[in-house]
């Protein structure tokens, strides 16, 4: 495998990897980044981008601890047949007299982009610089950031960028727990309630395709929550790709979560139909 360190080592690598697939990341990789690999790898060569976006944290947020594990995660992407690391400097990303940002709203708008001002402008910035250092055909995102999945692929629409979009499902532990980097910051105790998030999940969702009462199993499952110690940010049924919140059923429709465990907070997602 390739590591370029560098803009300039990027551009050298590049005529090598033809056709070549993105899956970015902010490292700290688990199973779940590396289904992202194995998807794109099954098209062409992959680049795996390892960049942990500052522009997408706010003020109060982990950005200095966020997990950093360099010679696990090159290690992963190597076995998992890599073609390309590129792990960029701030510098490299965010060169000085930067003045250009990606202004995103329609599904950025509620939910995390509410509760996180200025992290989808983050992450679609850096989506849109790495896409245009690595010049990709494709890219890959996971459908455990499901409001991210849209505001990604409602910008590459509205931009006209030439890049396929690929979904790839929420890869979870045994117990249901979606893979997280941010799930080391839980304790024994709290690993052991986490999954009552997705399990809430899927029964919810699981009660709503039976036919049962909106309002009534949101109001449920938010008091499941409680009783086990989540602080419970949200819980909705929303239109999958505009984010819309639904007050009844008669269509297609996601269910997000997101809840805190202690300082951690969790998101999850599941199809609703
Ligand atoms: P990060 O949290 O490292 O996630 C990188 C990619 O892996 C994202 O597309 C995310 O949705 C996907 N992913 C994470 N956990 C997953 C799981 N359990 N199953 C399947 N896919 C999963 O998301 C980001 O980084 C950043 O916002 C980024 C897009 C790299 C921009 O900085």
């Amino acid at each position: 495998m390739l590591i370029a360190r560098t803009v300039p080592e990027l551009a050298a690598a590049l005529p090598g990897l033809p056709g070549r697939g993105l899956v970015p990341t902010m490292g700290a990789l688990h199973e779940g980044h590396l289904d992202l690999v194995q998807a794109a790898r099954a098209t062409g060569p992959v680049v795996a981008s390892i960049f942990v976006n500052p522009l997408q944290f706010g003020p109060g947020e982990d950005l200095n601890r966020y997990p950093r594990d360099e010679a696990g995660d090159l290690a992963a992407l190597a076995a998992a047949g890599c073609a390309l690391a590129f792990l960029p400097t701030v510098a490299d990303i965010y060169p000085p007299g930067d003045a250009t940002t990606v202004e995103v709203a329609g599904p950025a708008l509620g939910w995390e982009g509410e509760r996180r001002p200025g992290h989808f402008r983050g992450v679609a910035t850096v989506v849109t610089r790495l896409f245009g250092l690595t010049q990709p055909r494709a890219a890959w995102f996971g459908e455990k950031d499901w409001q991210q999945l849209q505001v990604i692929r409602r910008m590459v629409a509205d931009l006209r960028l030439p890049v396929t979009i690929h979904a790839v499902p929420t890869r979870r532990a045994p117990d249901g727990l979606a893979l997280s980097s941010r799930n080391r910051y839980l304790s024994a105790a709290q690993r052991q309630i986490a999954p009552a998030l997705a399990q809430t999940c899927l029964r919810t969702a699981a009660a709503l395709r039976g036919g049962a009462d909106l309002p009534e199993v949101l109001a449920q499952a938010r008091a499941a929550l409680c009783a086990q110690g989540f602080e419970v940010d949200y819980l909705a049924a929303v239109t999958p790709e505009g984010l819309i919140a639904l007050p009844a059923l008669d269509g297609p429709a996601r269910l997000i979560a997101a809840a805190r465990l202690g300082a951690v907070r969790l998101l999850d997602n599941v199809a609703i139909q």
